[in-house]
């Protein structure tokens, strides 16, 4: 059988990190031109999230698929990395780690960080448990004012710091993400070995821009 197949085997596990990772990715990717409505404004950003309320079925389809894929994605990562570790003589991982990137090295360090990251994201934006006074605003049409708890957060220095610095880690995650993914994939060779480097570098810093432009933003006073 195909699961039993993908499971059982460690080629197959890899597969399924890949196809989770790519699937977060796509997440990640969706999840930031969403929040990109922050800098069209109160409305914008408001009638956006209210829309994806008023769509109860996709939205927790969406939630519930997104729970499995990523508890499935850091499961069999860490297997492989301890299937890995086993695997590999002593003498052998020494000089693996000098030649390693750094990304790479610190891929299980900077997955845990995510981990931690989002559970506090969603004590934070969805639970509303460390900032209740900004959650609990609603807008002039009675709707939840995601806009004005977004910048009620961040006009808190700590509290957007701690954004940016989770969004080095995962831009950090994601150079050898993207790497390692596609090499599974079996879309790298010797010759494209720098293209993917600079794409994978590439995709990681425009991800970090593009969600810390939101605390950067609000901080300096061009979205209030
Ligand atoms: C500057 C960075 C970010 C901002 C401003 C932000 C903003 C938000 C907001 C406002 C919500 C609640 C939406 C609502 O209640 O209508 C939310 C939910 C969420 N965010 Fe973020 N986010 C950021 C980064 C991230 C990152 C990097 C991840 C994942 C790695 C992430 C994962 C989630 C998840 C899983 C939810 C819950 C979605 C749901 O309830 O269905 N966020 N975010």
């Amino acid at each position: 059988m195909i699961l039993k197949r993908l499971f059982g085997s460690s080629i197959g596990r890899k597969i399924l990190v890949a196809t989770t990772g790519l699937l977060l990715i796509g997440f990640v990717i969706g999840h930031m031109l969403g929040n990109w409505n922050m800098f069209f404004g109160r409305e914008e950003m408001n009638a956006y999230a209210a829309f994806l309320k008023s769509i109860p079925g996709p939205l927790w389809t969406a939630r519930i698929g997104l729970i499995v894929v990523f508890v499935l994605h850091i499961i069999l990562a860490l297997k492989l990395k301890m299937e890995n570790n086993a695997a590999r003589p002593v003498s052998y991982k020494s000089k693996n780690t000098q030649r390693a990137s750094l990304a790479s090295r610190f891929m299980a360090q900077t997955g845990v960080l995510i981990l931690a990251f989002v559970i506090y994201h969603l004590l934070h934006f969805t639970f509303g448990q460390i900032e209740p006074n900004g959650f609990a605003l609603t807008d002039d049409k009675g709707r939840h004012d995601v806009y004005g708890m977004v910048i009620h957060s961040f006009k808190n220095p700590l509290i957007a710091a701690s954004y940016i610095v989770a969004m080095f880690f995962l831009a950090l995650h994601l150079v050898h993400a993207v790497q390692s993914m596609l090499q599974t994939f079996g879309l790298t060779g010797e010759q494209s070995r720098s293209t993917v480097d600079k794409v994978s570098v590439g995709f990681a810093v425009f991800i970090f821009a593009g969600y810390s432009a939101i605390p950067v933003a609000i901080l300096s006073g061009l979205i209030r």
